[in-house]
C-alpha cells in the first residue's frame, strides 16, 4: 500500500480501539453533518461511491443502500483496524455491495475516474498534503462526478469539544500539543477559503461550502456519553494519556462538572459546526 501519511497511520490504528468503542457517542455529534454531505450527492441506484477514511463503515452502509441495486460503495480507511471493523459490521448487516480497503486517500491508486461520486464524513482533514490527496480523490472521479464531504468548523464553534478540552486544561494548566494551522488535524479545514482555493487547485469546479452550524441538545441523564467520548477522544484524552494517577480522575471530573455548569432546563445545549462542502470533478 502506498503511505504518505505514516505518523496519521500509527495516530489513528493506535485510536482505533477507543474510537470503536465510541461510536454511538461520535454518532450523536456527526450523523446531521455526514447526512447534509451524503444528500448533496445525489446519488443513484448503479453508481460507485467512494467513502473516504470511512471509519467503521456506518457511512459506507449508508452510502452502499442508496446505489443498490447494481451500485457499489468503497470504504477505505488508512488505518486496517477501521478497515477489520467495518468489514465486519457489513457482514453482519448483510450488506453484500460495500467493500472496504486499507489505503491513503492521498497516495492510493484509486484507479482513474472509476467512481461517479466521493464523500467523506470527517476524514478529509488528515492530509499531510491536501493539495496532492485532493488530487488524487479528483482523478478517482469520473469527469462531471462529485465530491462532498463534512469537516469541523474551528473550535471555539463547536462547545462540545472546547468545553470539555478547556476543563482539562484547567486541570493540568497547560494546553495538549495542537498540530499548526494547516497541519493534520481536526480543524485543518476550518476556513472555507482554504477549501475553495484547495479544491480549485486540485482541478474541482462548481465549488460550494456551506456552513452548517448546529446545537447538540444532552439530555442531563446523558451528559455521562460525552464525558465518556470526550475521554476516549481527542484533547481530554490527550490530556488523560500523560496525566499521573492522580490527576487522571480529577481531569475527568473537571469535565463532568462544566458540562454539569451548563444544564438548564434539565439539559445541556453545546454547538457544534462544520462546513458542508459539495465539488465536481
Ligand atoms: C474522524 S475519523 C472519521 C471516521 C468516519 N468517517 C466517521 O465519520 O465515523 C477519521 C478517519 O479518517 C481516517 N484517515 C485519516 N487519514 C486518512 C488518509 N490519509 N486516508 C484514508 N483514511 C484516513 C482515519 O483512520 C479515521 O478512521
Amino acid at each position: 500500500m502506498a503511505v504518505a501519511n505514516e505518523a496519521q497511520s500509527v495516530f489513528w490504528e493506535e485510536l482505533a480501539p477507543a474510537w470503536l468503542a465510541s461510536e454511538s457517542h461520535t454518532e450523536m455529534v456527526s450523523a446531521s453533518f455526514g447526512r447534509a454531505a451524503m444528500d448533496r450527492l445525489d446519488l443513484r441506484a448503479g453508481q460507485r461511491v467512494l467513502d473516504i477514511g470511512c471509519g467503521s463503515g456506518s457511512t459506507t452502509l449508508a452510502l452502499a443502500g442508496l446505489v443498490a441495486p447494481g451500485g457499489e460503495a468503497v470504504g477505505i480507511d488508512i488505518a486496517p483496524a477501521m478497515v477489520t471493523a467495518a468489514t465486519d459490521h457489513a457482514k453482519a448487516a448483510g450488506v453484500a455491495n460495500a467493500t472496504f480497503l486499507v489505503a491513503d486517500a492521498q497516495a492510493a491508486d484509486l484507479s482513474a475516474s472509476s467512481f461517479d461520486a466521493a464523500f467523506s464524513r470527517f476524514g478529509v482533514m488528515f492530509f499531510a498534503d491536501p493539495p496532492a490527496a485532493f488530487t488524487n480523490i479528483r482523478a478517482a472521479l469520473r469527469p462531471g462526478g462529485t465530491l462532498a464531504f463534512a469537516c469541523w468548523s474551528n473550535l471555539f464553534a463547536n462547545e462540545w469539544m472546547f468545553v470539555p478540552g478547556a476543563a482539562a486544561m484547567s486541570v493540568t494548566g497547560s494546553l495538549p500539543p495542537m498540530p499548526g494551522p494547516g497541519e493534520p488535524g481536526p480543524f485543518s479545514l476550518d476556513d472555507p477559503d482554504r477549501i475553495e482555493l484547495l479544491l480549485r487547485d486540485a482541478g474541482f469546479v462548481d465549488i460550494d461550502v456551506t456552513a452548517q452550524p448546529e446545537t447538540i441538545v444532552i439530555p442531563r441523564a446523558e451528559i455521562e456519553s460525552l464525558v465518556v467520548l470526550s475521554s476516549r477522544v481527542g484533547a481530554v484524552a490527550e490530556a488523560l494519556r500523560t496525566a499521573d494517577a492522580a490527576t487522571a480522575p480529577r481531569i475527568v471530573e473537571a469535565v463532568r462538572a462544566a458540562l454539569l455548569e451548563r444544564v438548564e432546563d434539565d439539559e445541556v445545549r453545546l454547538s457544534a459546526a462544520a462546513f458542508v462542502v459539495r465539488a465536481h470533478a
